[in-house]
């Protein structure tokens, strides 16, 4: 019906004119109210003829719910009140990005260092056994060298299911948190044919009580390079060239005699800075003991090589002067961040 139709585009302007939620709400009731034009529209129907109230009934009806949804809807837009308050001007929140931990940092600083002078990279697992961690790095059973290593041992009850212990006399494995990367020598020579030359990056674990440069487990970075005619001249060489461009300085070095089962001879490495006064000790190193390559197969009379070993933290704290193990691990941000 026109007439109708005219009431609605009215209604329509009127609301879309509507500044404030009351003037929504004055036009609500002028339409929808008690007394207003459709309810008025929609009573006055009951009178009218069966024809009219076939025809105008329905549209009246949907009149009304459009309207109805209509000044809900204009009502809440003019509530909102945020986008009148919001400065579009206004700089945004800087979101923090994540960041690499100081030790990745070091970590991936010194593997790629080896990386540029031809090592590959091999990993192993923390929980090891008895056999890797110590039997076969020639540190046997009573040896008082395992006391170099206080250990987290693990509860098992494994039945011995290799060959590993077929010359010894136990029955079950012992596993344990390895206390060194060491035994991972022993994994990539068993299934690795020389030459090679690897590092191998990852965690450790003593038994230990915590101080300023001791915590129950940190980072190791193991080396080992095996081929027909390695010698401590080339062990002296890669040690000074690494150490020299991880601290981008000209050091000094002492080679001292040092003993460790797996190697023969065996040293300690210390290095001075430029100026300093200080001996700092830095890795143990040295040759590949016989008894090492005889008990991964590799034969001792062709093959020979050295392997290295030195902590990451250590590392870390002395380039970048941290005076506390702990702070590695204490997850506090304002450390972190500063990397
Ligand atoms: N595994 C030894 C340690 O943790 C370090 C080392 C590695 C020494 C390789 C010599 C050769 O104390």
């Amino acid at each position: 019906m026109s007439d109708y139709k005219k009431i609605k585009e009215e209604a329509i302007q009127a609301l879309r004119e509507a500044k404030s939620v009351e003037r929504a709400e004055e036009l609500r009731v002028v339409y929808l109210g008690r007394k207003g034009v459709i309810t008025t529209a929609l009573r006055a129907l009951a009178e009218k003829s069966i024809e009219e109230k076939r025809s105008d009934g329905p549209e009246l009806n949907a009149f009304r719910k459009e309207l109805e949804d209509r000044i809900k809807e204009r009502k809440k837009e003019l509530s909102f009140k945020g986008v009148a308050n919001f400065d579009l001007t206004m700089p945004g929140k800087k979101l923090k990005r994540g960041s690499l931990h100081p030790l990745s940092i070091v970590e991936k600083e010194i593997v790629a260092i080896f990386k540029s002078m031809n090592f590959s990279v091999a990993e192993g697992p923390e929980a090891e056994s008895e056999y890797y961690n110590f039997d076969a790095l020639n540190i046997p059973e009573n040896h008082p060298a395992r006391e170099m290593w206080d250990t987290f041992w693990l509860e098992s009850s494994q039945k011995i299911s290799d060959n590993n212990f077929k010359s010894s006399n136990k029955k079950v494995e012992k596993f344990l948190m390895r206390t060194h990367t060491s035994p991972v020598q022993i994994r990539f020579m068993k299934e690795n044919k020389p030459p090679f030359q690897i590092v191998v990056p990852g965690r450790v674990f003593r038994y230990e009580a915590t101080d300023m440069s001791h915590e129950i487990n940190f980072h190791q970075i193991e080396g080992l390079s095996i081929g027909r005619s390695i010698n401590l001249a080339n062990l002296k060489f890669i040690i000074e060239e690494f150490f020299n461009r991880f601290f981008g300085k000209k050091l000094e070095f002492r080679f001292r005699p040092s003993y460790f089962p797996f190697v023969e001879p065996g040293v300690e490495v210390d290095i001075k800075m430029p100026g300093g006064e200080k001996w700092l000790e830095v890795m143990g190193a040295g040759m590949v003991h016989k008894n090492v390559l005889k008990a991964v197969k590799i034969d001792e009379r062709e093959w020979q090589g050295f392997a290295f070993g030195m902590g990451v933290e250590r590392l870390a704290m002395l380039k970048y002067k941290i005076p506390d193990i702990r702070m590695f691990y204490a997850g506090d941000l304002r450390f972190i961040r500063q990397f």
